[in-house]
């Protein structure tokens, strides 16, 4: 294990903010995350596991604990009839795993290029984008239990995906070491989201997964700030999931609100909150001090150089009770607070 002391949680968030974490714990392997513990333990201090820090809110107090890290390595392709599987480390940067499968011509992964973050973290929140959620392409996830100090290995079906949610999103007593996903060989693309179809007509020919990756990289550059500039997480809030009944309501007052009703329960009708923001309440753009909700994509909340995460709760608070006010819906963080 690699210890640091006194480090600045802005530097591990892409948040860019918060104060300081006592000790930061690097853990390549199982006997660095025991050993992490047994630290924190022996101080009675808590911990917190972190990947690539791109969906944490940071507080300005700094964490008076250990940040866990599990940066196991690990890339190991394997044929298995006709698809392969590729068990990862939870250290492993996310779009380096999809861009190697695009390269090796695999389907699966294309539509998530772009993501910031770390492969351990990709379940955590079953990170979604252009129609994809990673959840459709696990099979498994490998954790190193905290209670028991073994490796259990989770089921797609135990992992208990759903939108932006499963299983370790609510115990964090299982630290990601690996995951395993299954890629297809043959072509399997899926263009149907309408940024990526637009594409389409403007010579791109979408038949390949690298090229598909591109085009998607390609989006997403011009729909999210540069993380080099300024701070960011991404979608800072869920788009919310509402009932048919409140949907019709709110259609009868903006007609144009999209909708889109959920294969799993067809009675709740998911919504972007980028429309209700830029429409209903036209906040694109919006902003106070160093903090706003970016001018091309409202639900992307940007934090200037020197924001505080202060700044960012009272900001997205005031989202939240606007939205509330507007439509009646409570908003959820998709971001986690440290
Ligand atoms: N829209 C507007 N005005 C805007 C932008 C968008 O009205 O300025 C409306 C449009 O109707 C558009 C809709 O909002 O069709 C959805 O916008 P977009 O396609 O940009 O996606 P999103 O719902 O805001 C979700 C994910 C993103 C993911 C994109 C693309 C969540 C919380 N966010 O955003 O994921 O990249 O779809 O698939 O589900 C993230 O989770 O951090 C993230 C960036």
């Amino acid at each position: 294990m690699e210890l640091f002391e006194s480090v600045p949680l802005a530097t591990l968030t892409t948040l860019k903010v918060g104060g300081t974490a006592s000790y930061v714990a690097l853990c390549r392997k199982n006997d660095d995350i025991e050993a992490a513990l047994a630290f924190a333990r022996e101080r009675g201090l808590p911990w917190y596991v972190l990947g690539g820090g791109s969906n944490v809110l940071a507080p300005d107090e700094g964490f008076h604990g250990v940040i866990v890290r599990a940066l196991f390595e690990g890339m190991v392709f394997r044929n298995v009839d006709e698809r392969v599987e590729v068990e990862v480390g939870s250290g492993i940067v996310w779009d380096e795993l999809v861009q190697e499968s695009v390269e090796r011509k695999l389907w699966g992964l294309e539509n998530l290029a772009g993501i910031p973050g770390l492969v351990g973290a990709a379940p955590v929140q079953n990170i979604g984008a252009y129609g994809a959620d990673v959840s459709n392409t696990i099979i498994h996830v490998d954790v190193f239990d905290t209670s028991s100090k073994k490796v259990i290995r989770f089921s797609k079906e135990q992992c208990a995906f759903s939108y932006r949610d499963s299983f370790f999103k609510h115990n964090p007593a299982f630290i990601i070491i690996s995951v395993c996903f299954s890629l297809s060989v043959k072509d399997a693309p899926h263009i149907e989201y309408p940024d990526i179809l637009a594409r389409k007509g403007q010579g791109s020919t979408l038949t390949t997964s690298k090229e598909i990756a591109e085009v998607i990289r390609e989006i997403r550059s011009k729909k999210f700030p540069d993380l080099v500039l300024v701070g960011t997480a991404g979608s800072f809030f869920k788009n919310p999931i509402i009932s048919e009944e409140t949907y019709a309501a709110l259609r009868a007052a903006y007609p144009e609100l999209p909708g889109f009703p959920q294969a799993e329960n067809k009675t709740k009708v998911k919504v972007p909150l980028a429309w209700i923001l830029d429409h209903i309440l036209h906040l694109r753009g919006y902003t106070k001090g160093l903090v706003r909700l970016f001018e091309k994509q409202p639900l992307v909340l940007v934090a200037e150089h020197n924001a505080t995460a202060t700044e960012i709760n009272s900001f997205a608070d005031e989202i939240a009770a606007k939205v509330k006010e507007a439509t009646g819906i409570q908003i959820e963080r998709e971001v986690q607070s440290l």
